[in-house]
């Protein structure tokens, strides 16, 4: 069975003051979830240190929400996926759409990122998706697939197994407007189908996550698809009580909860 996971990507928001106010309550609602769902915080790169403090020992993972395509040298600006790596990141985000449309990242820029945070020893979180365009002209498979195909060729499908995918329409991503759970239902499961067309299996093996303007008000619904592993999740993580009720809507799609949960140890 797929572990369900749950992710904030504070994206550039944050301070030392208002993260630390943040966390604290989130951990006090979240850590007795941990054994039921992963969960991890995607801080920006400065906050990486304090954020790894503050989450200690819950059983919070520390993430990162992007990674530099290059090992080490001459990189003013970059960030490597070792150095992550020894900051205690876990999970990595790459080709989140914000870095693909603003920062001109291409299909092959994502995929040496991939590599990296891999061979890094992290989990890659994969983001794809298409725009409203290519939703309206019907190529929202085919972009993704051009998306997914890029690691692929980049890495092998077995690299790609040990990641996380993130569907995420730019259309409903910071709009308040949401795939529908049809919507969302329908395309992971079509990733699904693409990736054991690849390698009979691996679709199904995957965790694949939602993102786009989920909130505490829509979780449930997003998350009742037994094809939605979790949820990668922006503005709605930087409120302790919204991204906290959306873990609870998560936990509660799982049909038998570890009774362990509700300890604090
Ligand atoms: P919002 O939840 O703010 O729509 O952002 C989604 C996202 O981009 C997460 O990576």
């Amino acid at each position: 069975m797929r572990k369900p996971i749950l992710i904030a990507n504070w994206k550039m928001n944050g301070s030392l003051h208002s993260n630390q106010a943040l966390l604290v309550r989130i951990l006090a609602k979240l850590r007795p979830l941990r054994k039921t769902i992963d969960m991890a915080i995607c801080p920006p790169f400065p906050y990486l240190f304090q954020v790894r403090d503050l989450l200690g020992y819950t059983g919070l993972s520390l993430g990162a929400q992007n990674a530099s395509v290059a090992a080490s040298g001459a990189h003013t600006g970059e960030v490597s996926a070792t150095m992550l790596r020894e900051m205690g990141c876990r999970y990595v985000l790459v080709g989140h759409s914000e870095r693909r449309a603003l920062y001109h990242e291409s299909d092959r820029d994502v995929a040496a990122r991939f590599r990296q945070v891999l061979s890094a020893g992290m989990t890659p979180v994969l983001c794809v998706g298409e725009t409203l365009g290519e939703r309206e002209q019907g190529q929202t498979m085919a972009t993704i697939e051009r998306q997914l195909q890029a690691v692929i060729d980049e890495t092998g499908m077995a690299d790609l197994a040990a990641s996380v995918i993130a569907y995420e329409p730019v259309w409903a991503i910071g709009t308040g407007r949401t795939a529908t759970p049809e919507q969302v239902s329908e395309t992971h499961r079509t990733i699904r189908q693409f990736l054991d067309g690849c390698q009979a299996g691996a679709g199904e093996a995957l965790r694949i996550v939602y993102g786009g303007s989920v909130k505490a008000s829509n979780a449930a619904a997003l998350f009742q698809s037994p094809e939605v592993d979790g949820g990668l999740i922006g503005g709605a993580s930087l409120q302790a009580d919204e991204f906290s009720d959306i873990g609870a809507a998560l936990a509660s799609t799982l049909a038998e909860a570890d009774c362990e949960c509700d300890t604090l140890d």
